[in-house]
């Protein structure tokens, strides 16, 4: 399980003053893009790793709708309301907005800004390089009209990771790329400021391997493989039965296979009973198991896990405007520390406005540039 690990793995901290000081406090960040509704897939890999982080670190989880645009720009009112239902996602699973803030990436203009400047770090070289960039172009077969937001969001993820001065980023281990690209970035800008402005990040892989859809492929929203966290018991029903185990395995009594069995994946994520799990192998290998008992118990396994989140879930739904004011809440909470580092890296590239000698107030400059080179000083006075 990965909910353990991940609390044990900060460096030494100062020495210890108290029971808490033997784990540095750090700031996390993480996020999703709200295309769609978490399955259990993201709570193997991801959730479990956040609700064990929340209360040791500083979290901070972005609902990535400015990147979920980047391949959805057809689709925005899908983004818009993909929103809500991750917030809720992330409550009914039990993220505490008293200990993690939950944040949305278009409610902070400050991220957009942050990506502009980055963009002079990074040629267009490397942004074609990025391994996973690459895999989701030709998975979508974009072929050349790639859109140009779409290639360059590994840009945008460094803006969201810097944002917040994170230092660990819980990620799967397609995301490495996005880590090692803002790390980069972090440094040039270093490099550029003549000090360290930034600190780097490191990423924090989840220790579960990455669970299979029902059918054995890997799990996606188009292939409809895999279960969600919101899914009816009639729906987790039908597709434990429909799962992928070993098609040489017949009869009850043939011998069978473990490895490639989804329904071991499942119970070896979810099982809470690990021996009672191990003996259902042994049985299974040697002959005596049947699917069908196989899959009541994962059956049962998966009703113990998501009743409760069912629950949680239907509850909070009822309370849109509760769910809104937090993520309100939220945002400008994490907006705050973006306008400060956007603040520092427009110093780096001498975008301080305050320095210009357009004469008078700026501020009115900007709100009136009809006016700017006006000479306005007796207008008052004739009027
Ligand atoms: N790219 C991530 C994904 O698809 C989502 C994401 C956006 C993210 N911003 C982030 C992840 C910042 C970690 C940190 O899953």
């Amino acid at each position: 399980m990965g909910s353990s690990s991940p609390v044990s793995q900060s460096t030494p901290g100062p020495p210890s003053r108290g029971a808490d000081a033997a784990v540095r406090r750090e700031v996390v960040l993480t996020g999703d893009r709200p295309t769609g509704p978490l399955h259990l897939g993201h709570f193997a890999g991801s959730l479990r790793t956040r609700l064990a982080l929340q209360h040791e670190h500083d979290q901070t989880i972005l609902i990535a709708d400015l990147q979920a645009l980047t391949d959805n720009a057809g689709r925005p009112t899908d983004v818009r309301r993909n929103v809500l239902e991750l917030a809720l996602d992330y409550l009914a699973v039990g993220i505490d907005p008293t200990a993690s803030t939950i944040a949305i990436q278009s409610g902070i203009p400050e991220l957009a800004e942050l990506t502009v400047l980055y963009l002079n770090l990074v040629t267009v070289a490397r942004l074609e390089r990025n391994p996973t960039v690459r895999e989701e172009i030709a998975l979508r077969g974009f072929g050349r009209a790639i859109p140009a937001g779409f290639l360059l969001y590994p840009v945008s993820q460094a803006a969201d990771i810097t944002a917040a001065r994170a230092t660990l980023v819980p990620v799967g281990s397609d995301q490495l790329p996005m880590v090692e690209q803002t790390n980069e970035i972090v440094r040039r800008l270093s490099h550029l400021a003549g000090r360290s402005l930034l600190p780097e990040c490191r990423p924090l892989l989840s220790d579960t391997p990455r669970l299979p859809g029902v059918d054995g492929r890997k799990a996606s929203k188009s292939l409809g493989n895999a279960i969600a966290l919101s899914a009816a018991p009639n729906e987790v029903r039908a597709k434990v039965r429909a799962m992928f185990t070993d098609p040489g395995h017949l009869r009850a009594s043939d011998p069978g296979r473990v490895e490639g069995n989804v329904v071991f994946a499942y119970l070896d994520a979810f099982d809470p009973d690990r021996a009672t799990v191990q003996d259902l192998k042994a049985s299974y290998r040697r002959g005596g198991l049947g699917d069908v008992a196989l899959k009541r118990r994962l059956e049962d396994v998966l009703d113990a896990l998501l009743a409760p989140i069912r629950v949680r879930r239907r509850e909070l739904a009822g309370d849109s405007s509760a769910i809104e004011g937090l993520l309100r809440t939220g945002t400008a909470r994490t907006r705050e520390t973006a306008a400060g580092v956007l603040r520092d890296v427009r110093e780096v590239f001498a975008l301080d406005l305050s320095t210009i000698p357009v004469g008078g107030d700026w501020d009115h400059a900007t709100r009136f540039p009809e006016n700017v080179g006006r000479d306005t000083t007796h207008e008052e006075a004739t009027e």
